[in-house]
């Protein structure tokens, strides 16, 4: 099976050493079935995976779209998911979201 071109990390807080988690996992409920909904919708050659903390907890929910390295904030609604993933396939990050 080919390596998909990018990675779509969605943060679901995890982190080590029984720190309190943050909010992003409580802010994504049900939207990483979207992504990949939308992923398939656009036909992307993306994979969507959850992570643990990705440290910006303030700015949460994050999602990252790699290797473009571009950091999304405040990515709860399927109104924000349309809108990276339509900067993905157009292959500019949406300025609304973008860290
Ligand atoms: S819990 Fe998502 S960035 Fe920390």
């Amino acid at each position: 099976m080919a390596l998909p071109e990018r990675l779509i990390l969605v943060c679901q807080s995890f982190r080590s050493g029984g720190d309190p988690k943050g909010l992003c996992h409580k802010q994504t409920n049900g939207l990483l079935q979207y992504i990949e909904e939308g992923i398939l919708d656009r036909g992307l050659d993306c994979q969507v995976t959850g992570t643990g903390c990705l440290k910006q907890c303030e700015l949460g929910p994050i999602l990252v779209v790699q290797p473009d390295n571009w950091w999304f904030k405040n990515v709860n609604s399927e109104a924000a998911i349309d809108a990276i993933l339509n900067g993905v396939e157009a292959g500019e990050p949406v300025s609304d979201y973008l860290i």
